[in-house]
């Protein structure tokens, strides 16, 4: 029987990147990994809605006049992976990490939903199909994505991506611990992005004197990510912050949450992916219990995890 038909569910990674993320647009690489969860897709039989229900969302493909970008982005995707607008089946989405967070949640989507349709219509597509697809999504819904969240979202594990060129695999000498709390403000990854091209504009040689420093970041994480020194790889992570402040992708909740990890014990603490809100990740070994309780005294939302393992099940 087909897994259509045994509702298995179809699940993706999110992310998160220790290193990299705006400068990555530009071609820089940026050492992301991935989460052990994201989203998940259950089929049923129907004739091809999306529904999301923390969203409260129903998507029927066949309304090509519904402008809502998740409408959009499900249809891109569809015609990316060479489907009209009926399939036999309904799909049913939950996010399992915070959306709007930077966790690269709406990638984690755009696989799963790839995955779901691959096996329900049998797709002769391999993992490059799935990128191509979700890349569809992610334009939709991020403008001009450099294709790392979906990237990661597909193979998982830790990894050097570099716009164009797709994702190195690196082996971690041993599990990056992270506490990862919300800042309670959505994440701004579309303005974040288009101030930043701003920015290469108006001041380019002190922004491309930013992502040549971010180079070399990314390039001390991954040899500390290799040999397993987290202390230097929280020091690139603090140092990597700075540089994200000065190209405006902070805000004053982000600050706040970099300084209270410090003090906690901290070893490294920075916003992760688009910025402007959304997520911080916090580098703590051992005190990871207290930059949590710290973060969750001043009103912030935490939890603890490990990056760049794989997926628990149900991947296909
Ligand atoms: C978003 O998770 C990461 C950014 O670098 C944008 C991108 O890579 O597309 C901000």
């Amino acid at each position: 029987m087909s897994s259509a038909l045994t509702n298995a569910p179809y699940r993706a990674h999110g992310k998160v990147i220790l290193l990299g993320e705006h400068a990555v647009v530009y071609g820089v690489p940026a050492l992301a990994g991935a989460l052990s969860s994201g989203a998940q897709v259950q089929t049923q039989p129907g004739r091809g809605l999306l529904r999301i229900s923390a969203w409260g969302v129903e998507v029927d493909p066949t309304r090509s006049d519904d402008d809502r970008s998740i409408a959009a982005a499900y249809r891109a995707l569809r015609t990316a992976l060479g489907l009209d607008a009926y399939s036999p089946v309904d799909l049913a989405l939950f996010f399992e990490v915070p959306t709007g967070a930077g966790l690269g949640s709406s990638a984690a989507m755009a696989v799963a939903i790839a995955r779901a349709l691959r096996a329900v219509h049998q797709l002769p597509i391999g993992d490059a199909g799935l990128v191509d697809a979700a890349m569809a999504s992610e334009t939709v819904i991020h403008g001009r994505p450099s294709g790392l969240d979906h990237t990661v979202a597909v193979y998982g594990g830790f990894g050097l991506f570099v716009r164009g060129k797709g994702l190195s695999p690196i082996h971690a000498a041993q599990p990056v611990p992270l506490v990862i709390g919300h800042t309670g403000r959505a994440r701004d990854t579309k303005g974040r992005v288009a101030r930043v091209a701003e920015l290469c504009e108006q001041r380019s040689d002190e922004t491309q004197a930013r992502f040549a420093a971010i180079a070399q970041l990314t390039e001390r994480g991954r040899r500390a990510v290799e040999s397993g020194q987290l202390g230097e790889l929280g020091a690139a992570m603090s140092e990597n912050q700075r540089h994200l402040s000065a190209l405006e992708c902070s805000s004053p909740e982000i600050d706040q949450m970099c300084a209270i990890a410090h003090d906690a014990g901290a070893v490294g603490a920075k916003l992760t992916g688009g910025g402007g809100g959304g997520c911080v990740i916090a580098l703590a070994p051992q005190q990871e219990s207290s930059v949590r309780e710290a973060w969750r005294k001043a009103g912030f939302d935490a939890f603890t995890t490990t990056v760049g393992g794989p997926l628990p099940e149900g991947v296909s």
